[in-house]
């Protein structure tokens, strides 16, 4: 790998090191939005009400609103040192590299781990103009204590089978692009100890699929279920 000391950015391992601390920093961003959307199995008037407190909440409460930009930060950081380390890894790798050698030592995940991330920020990119631009920027109807209606926005989202569809597809590669990226995050960290290594990559693996599966789960609920006809 083309290592140069050039700072705190400009290196390949101080790149590795913004990579760690920003993945890891969206992983409890992840654990965060999971639990907000668990309220989604709560379906009736009663969900619909809590959804919408909550979706208000988590754009006006100010200490919210500021984790919201660390997580933007976090997910445009994360995506630039991405992108400069897998041009500098492919301009680093030898000629005519043997594709067999490539398997036998690596995960599928973490060879793929570029399409992975792309196409969570795809997901990304398309999640966040269906509820995020429209929550701020939309025409959202009001429900009955007057907060924007962001439930319907999202159930009646779910009701068509293509972009729940979507959902399963893309919150799957972003288990394998977890599965690799949570534990070696630690490695690349430096945490490297006998006892309680072990222990920590079993735990990220373990969070890398439930994470996602939580998120599944939601997504398949609202289609099968379709709450918004009840109402
Ligand atoms: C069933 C799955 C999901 C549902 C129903 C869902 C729902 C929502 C909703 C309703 C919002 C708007 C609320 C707001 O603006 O605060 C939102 C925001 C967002 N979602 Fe999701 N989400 C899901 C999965 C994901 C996943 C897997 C990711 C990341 C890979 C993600 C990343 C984001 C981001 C970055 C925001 C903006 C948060 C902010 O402004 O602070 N979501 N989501």
């Amino acid at each position: 790998m083309a290592t140069t000391s050039k700072g705190l950015f400009g290196s390949s391992l101080a790149r590795k090191y913004w990579m760690a601390v920003s993945g890891l920093f969206l992983c409890s961003f992840l654990v965060g939005h999971l639990l907000g959307n668990l309220q989604l199995f709560v379906s009736g008037e009663e969900g619909k009400l809590a959804f919408n407190e909550y979706g208000h909440f988590m754009t006006t409460f100010p200490v919210v609103k500021i984790l919201s930009y660390v997580t933007y930060g976090a997910i445009f950081l994360h995506t630039v040192d991405g992108i400069m380390l897998a041009l500098q890894n492919r301009a680093a790798r030898p000629v005519g590299y043997v594709k067999e050698k490539q398997s036998a030592n690596a995960s599928w995940a973490s060879r793929k781990m570029a399409l992975l991330g792309t196409l969570t920020l795809f997901f990304i990119v398309v999640h966040m103009k269906s509820f995020w631009y429209e929550m701020h920027y939309g025409a959202l109807g009001l429900d009955a204590n007057g907060n924007k209606d962001l439930w319907t926005l999202t159930v009646t989202a779910f009701e068509q089978w293509w972009y729940a569809a979507f959902y399963v597809v893309a919150i799957t590669g972003l288990a394998f692009h977890l599965s690799h990226g949570a534990q070696s995050a630690f490695q690349t960290l430096g945490v490297n100890h006998p006892r309680y290594t072990p222990i920590i990559k079993k735990t990220m693996t373990a969070l890398a699929w439930l994470i996602p599966a939580g998120f599944v789960a939601v997504a398949v609920f609202l289609y099968v279920v379709q709450p918004g006809q009840n109402l």
